[in-house]
């Protein structure tokens, strides 16, 4: 990366344009979708960068740049809640001279040379709420959404059990509480335990697993998981009846929140540096996720006196801990070869401890970040862990290197079966051309076709399928529907003539094992196509676009035959199917292993043709509708949806062809549009009346 002060300046905005785009993304996958591609630290380094380069240039600051903006738009589904106060955002920093600078810039600022006070406070990594309270009963809860408005959780809030519904006398009559919704580790891993078991998709950490769950339109789904708070701040209120943070925290304890009980009172730079030693010593086994610490003047009178920059207060600041590192050395690299020949290389570490869990490898991704990083066998290396993902290798220490380091010759063969693995152009993966006779690729993909999402068979675990594959049993997915006609004395198996199956006789195995087994079998030997075409495991196919084509070909033999004959036009017709993805579909069904596979599938199982379950007669039925507002019987994708299967076409805007708008509370720009074009407005109950 270029030096700052090396910067011209069109290279400055370039920069500032593409960190703007970047990490506009990031903040939609992680505030509206709750569902990061960046860590906090790659996050946290954008975020810097950009803010010193703005901090050169101030005349490049664009209007869309991270830094004038608190958090990410608002969800939709939600009810509006503006923020009396807005609810502000932190100053990042990183060392503990910039908690010295940050020291002195409120005593600047307040001109004194006196000693100030400071509440140091872990920062929880969960969501912050707002809770408001009229006459001591809760009335309304509400994310920080943009910091201005946020949306409406009250039924969610309600169901956490730490937050009183009711506070006692003492209570002033206005009262804004805020603080942060969690999850707490351990309810983290049996959540996502649980969705494992059931295929659903898991959460990345605990934040996400905690927003998820507090964003959620159907408050009973909010009731479900286990959520916990702190509080520790507040919004409006009509008495304040407490001079300092220190204060303010025991009244929150008489009035029944839930406050850290590690927050800290700090008299000195030194009482902040050790607070900060500690707590990042035993941040691995607190019970919930933190990501640094939250200093605030103690004071209220001088937090008053101190106020706001734009969107952060001068009297709090966070001190971030760094991303969760150690140091380790690599004693090996080797390659996995995934389902679709993907050769991945994978460090294989000496087992160190990073933030409490102990690592003992770590992902290369790929050859270039090999090179890019100079990566060698024998390299003392800085790993890091974030939330829940593969540990990935950050920096090499190449002052450790010792002197027979080995680089790593990336194979241009495949470890497995041999074949030649082949990197196309302006592709970052070489690729295994062994196909299915590759066996690293048919086991996955052998472990691909019975998972959840495809046929969803229990009682083949992957360690089964490795054994059966290693055993002869299992070769080609088509062998697992002849495994019952196999077992016992009757048909041997091919690859292996001359063993017998008895499979109830395998170690842990018995006759009721197998024969569930065998009933799981048989339940999937009709399969509905989508579940069909997904489970064939062609590069970029998941389960909604193997919806999408079973939508737009009905059965399998129309698309099979299609594409065999490389006819792409309805395929690229399809919204969200490009050329790239036609291409990898259409050479999936040119390779001579795949047709046969399909072949004997077909054989023994059934493909549904794909139901179109859409009433064409419905009142509705190819109408173009729009719905805008907030719609109080039911969220706008379930809306969606049910308009959707009624036969409507649903629309974001509304134009001349527009049939309905659908108008909700709060209806903006939209219904007055439908009236200057003259489109039929319905209220929400009018139209459930019309659809009845
Ligand atoms: S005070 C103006 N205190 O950190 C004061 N925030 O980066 C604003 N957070 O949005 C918040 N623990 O979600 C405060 N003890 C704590 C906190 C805390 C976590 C979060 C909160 C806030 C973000 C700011």
């Amino acid at each position: 990366m270029q030096e700052i002060n090396l910067l011209s300046k069109e290279e400055a905005a370039t920069e500032l344009e593409s960190i703007a785009t970047e990490m506009a993304k990031a903040d939609i996958a992680y505030y509206q979708n709750d569902n990061p591609y960046l860590t906090d630290a790659e996050y946290d380094a954008l975020k810097k960068r950009n803010q010193e380069i703005e901090a050169r240039f101030p005349e490049l600051i664009r209007p869309d740049s991270p830094s004038q903006k608190v958090g990410a738009p608002l969800k939709s589904g939600f009810g509006k809640i503006p923020h009396r106060f807005p609810m502000l955002s932190l100053g990042d920093i990183f060392t503990i001279e910039e908690v010295d600078d940050f020291v002195m810039s409120v005593k600047r600022f307040l001109n004194t040379s006196e000693n100030i006070d400071f509440m140091a406070e872990p920062k929880i990594d969960g969501l912050s709420f707002s809770a408001r309270y009229e006459n001591r009963r809760f009335v309304q809860g509400a994310t920080r959404g943009d910091g201005t408005t946020g949306e409406d959780i009250t039924a969610n809030l309600k169901t956490i059990k730490q937050l009183p519904q009711l506070l006692p006398d003492s209570a002033p009559d206005i009262l804004e509480i805020r603080g942060e919704v969690y999850m707490a580790k351990s309810d983290f891993f049996a959540l996502n335990e649980k969705y494992e078991a059931e295929g659903k998709k898991t959460f990345a950490n605990p934040r996400n697993a905690a927003a998820g769950s507090l964003r959620q339109l159907d408050s009973k789904i909010t009731a479900e998981r286990n959520l916990s708070l702190f509080a520790y701040t507040c919004g409006e209120v009509s008495e304040r009846c407490w001079a300092s943070q220190t204060e303010f925290f025991d009244r929150l304890k008489e009035w029944g929140f839930p406050t850290n009980p590690l927050n800290k009172l700090c008299h000195s730079l030194q009482e902040i540096d050790d607070n900060f030693a500690r707590l990042m010593q035993i941040r691995a086994e607190l019970p919930y996720d933190i990501d640094g610490i939250v200093y605030k003047v103690d004071s209220i009178a001088l937090q008053e006196r101190l106020g706001f920059l734009t969107r952060t207060p001068r009297w709090a600041i966070a001190h971030k801990f760094p991303a969760e590192q150690a140091v380790t050395q690599i004693e090996n690299i080797r390659i996995q070869v995934g389902r679709t020949g993907a050769l991945t290389p994978v460090a294989d570490l000496k087992p160190v401890n990073v933030g409490g869990v102990i690592v003992s490898h770590a992902t290369l991704h790929n050859e270039d970040e090999i090179k890019r990083k100079d990566i060698r066998i024998g390299d003392t290396v800085i790993v890091q862990r974030a939330g829940d993902v593969i540990p990935q290798v950050v920096q090499v220490l190449t002052e450790k290197r010792p002197a027979d380091s080995q680089e790593f010759d990336f194979p241009h063969t495949c470890p497995q079966c041999g074949a030649h693995a082949i990197r196309e152009e302006d592709e970052a993966v070489r690729r295994c051309t062994g196909g299915l006779t590759c066996p690293a690729q048919a086991i996955e993909r052998l472990i691909h076709f019975v998972s959840r999402e495809a046929f969803n068979i229990e009682g083949l675990g992957d360690k089964i399928i490795d054994d059966f594959y290693h055993e002869g049993i299992l070769h080609s997915p088509a062998d697992i529907f002849t495994l019952e006609k196999r077992n016992g004395d009757g048909d041997l198996f091919s690859h292996q003539p001359n063993a017998a199956l008895h499979l109830e006789s395998r170690d842990g195995w018995g006759k009721k094992s197998v024969e569930k087994l065998f009933a799981a079998i048989r339940a999937r030997q009709k399969i509905d196509l989508p579940r069909f075409i997904y489970a064939l495991g062609i590069r970029q196919v998941g389960t909604a676009t193997s919806r999408i084509i079973a939508q737009n070909y009905g059965s399998f033999e129309s698309f099979m035959t299609d594409m065999q004959n490389k006819e792409t036009a309805k395929l690229v017709a399809i919204d969200g199917i490009g050329g790239a993805m036609a291409k990898d579909i259409v050479e999936f069904f040119q390779e001579e292993h795949n047709l046969e596979t399909i072949h004997n599938l077909l054989a023994l199982v059934t493909v549904e043709d794909y139901i179109d379950t859409t009433n064409y007669n419905s009142p509705i039925a190819g109408k173009t509708i729009v719905f805008t507002g907030t719609l109080e019987r039911m969220a706008r994708a379930e809306a969606k949806a049910q308009a959707q299967a009624l036969g409507a076409k649903v629309a974001g805007s509304v134009s001349k062809n527009t049939d309905y708008v659908i108008m909700g509370a709060d209806a903006g720009s939209k219904a007055t549009k439908a009236k200057e074009l003259g489109v039929t407005i319905l209220t929400e109950d009018e139209y459930l009346d019309l659809i009845k």
